[in-house]
């Protein structure tokens, strides 16, 4: 079968490398990939939003499944133009429609959607310039922290958590007044600040039936003791020990079986993957957000940790059959630890040289690439997260220091990591 994979960061690096090792997959295509997707397959410069260019490609090389990793192409309908198509219909899709893609694109329409199907959630009101003086009333009247969410998508910056209320209103009337985040932000949802600890959870859908995959811990700050700013994602942890049998039992209850029921309900055409961000308040479990993919860097623990041929859930997605499969799970855990640019998540110097990467695997430790390129044989940063390391171990204490061993071994100017992933678990 020939694979078109969407998406040049590790969690990219991770699915390719995960699908290259299937005995259907006869070839696989990266658009644009990295340094690290070239070695799992064939790097094609193809812009992941040009439509029109993916279909050209497609035909040309005849694809039989585009599988797309970020939310941009999914959010802005790549779904449903290859469903519009009579010359692409018969190339599966992994990733959901346009509609279903709102489930991130739009923080207010997530919070529709958990209300009708009764999902737990945090309670809410949204605003925007038409009832502002209601906002500023009902953020007045809000108990502290208040959480203010722009609806759209903003490139992971869109949440603020106010300490109090003259900020809360200076971010609310940046948002709606000011356009802080253009048209993503003119529509603000106001909630309820929920204390506890979070978990990324991962579903596949056929739209019908499910499967959850791995359990997993993203640590978003960026430095040790989970300070400093928020990034994408500096490390990752699997399984999530807090995550036990009894809790994912809540979880599956309330909330993957009841969402994957309301996109069924609602009519809404879903065939990929449904990230759940959950939060354990007390030991209940409430819907954090939904996004419409896997996670960065929790894919780079998850994948490495499923022991299924990962083409074969694909197909199963494609056609209606996920009910047939049954997901198997590595019962080592596995860490990843984020090395990323001086200066990240803020300003950061691109096009260094990455030294050591030759030896640095071995057979507890894979390296993904994130923002990499390579020159012939020279590998050199091209992002702010640049790469991860992922390890197995029996325990976190060990995986992590694997990674954290084969990181010593690789070098570039600035580089960062965290010394502290999986830390509470410890
Ligand atoms: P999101 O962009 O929705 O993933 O939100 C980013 C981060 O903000 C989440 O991972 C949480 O850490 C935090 N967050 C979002 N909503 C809430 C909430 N209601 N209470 C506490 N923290 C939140
Ligand atoms: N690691 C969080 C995300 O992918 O959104």
């Amino acid at each position: 079968m020939k694979i078109l994979l969407l998406g040049n960061g590790g969690r990219e690096h991770a699915l390719a490398w995960k699908l290259s090792q299937s005995p259907h997959c006869s070839q696989l295509f990266i658009a644009p990939g990295n340094a690290g997707t070239a070695k799992c397959g064939e790097n094609v410069y193809v812009n992941i939003n040009d439509f029109d260019a993916i279909r050209e490609f497609c035909i040309k090389e005849s694809i039989e499944m585009v599988v797309v990793g970020p939310e941009e192409p999914l959010v802005k309908g790549i779904a449903d133009y290859f469903k519009a198509d009579p010359a692409l219909q018969s190339i599966a899709v992994i990733g959901p429609s346009k509609e279903g893609a709102q489930l991130e694109g739009s923080k207010s329409y997530a919070k529709a959607f958990m209300k009708r199907h009764n999902i737990p959630t945090a309670a809410y009101q949204e605003f925007d310039i038409s009832n502002y003086e209601e906002g500023i009333k009902y953020i007045q009247q809000h108990a502290l922290p208040i959480v203010l969410k722009a609806d759209g998508l903003a490139a992971g910056k869109g949440v603020i958590i106010c300490n109090n209320h003259i900020e809360a209103f200076a971010e609310f009337e940046l948002m709606i007044q000011q356009s802080k985040f253009g048209d993503a932000g003119k529509k603000v949802v106001v909630e309820e600040f929920l204390d506890g600890i979070e978990l990324s959870v991962f579903a596949l859908t056929d739209g019908e039936h499910h499967v959850v995959l791995p359990s997993a811990k993203d640590y978003k700050r960026a430095n040790d003791g989970d300070k400093g700013p928020n990034t994408g994602g500096m490390g990752a942890v699997s399984p999530v020990p807090f995550a036990d049998e009894a809790f994912m039992k809540k979880v599956n209850e309330r909330i993957i079986i009841p969402t994957v029921a309301g996109l069924k309900k609602d009519n809404i055409d879903y065939k990929g993957f449904v990230f759940i961000g959950v939060i354990k308040v007390g030991e209940e479990p409430i819907v954090i957000e939904y996004n419409c993919r896997l996670g960065d860097p929790e894919t780079e623990v998850v994948i490495p940790r499923l022991k299924n041929d990962l083409l074969g859930l694909f197909l199963a997605t494609a056609n209606g059959k996920l009910s047939e499969v049954k997901v198997e799970e590595d019962l080592r855990v596995a860490c990843t630890v984020m090395a990323v640019s001086g200066g990240y998540p803020g300003d950061y110097a691109k096009g260094f040289e990455i030294e050591g990467l030759q030896n640095a695997e071995n057979e507890h430790s894979i390296v993904f690439h994130a923002g990499t390129k390579a020159y012939q044989d020279i590998v050199m940063t091209n992002g702010g997260r640049v790469l991860c390391v992922t390890s197995y171990g029996n325990s976190i204490h060990e995986a992590v220091e694997r990674s954290r061993q084969v990181l010593e071994k690789i070098y570039f100017e600035d580089m960062y990591y965290r010394q502290d992933i999986g830390y509470e678990f410890i």
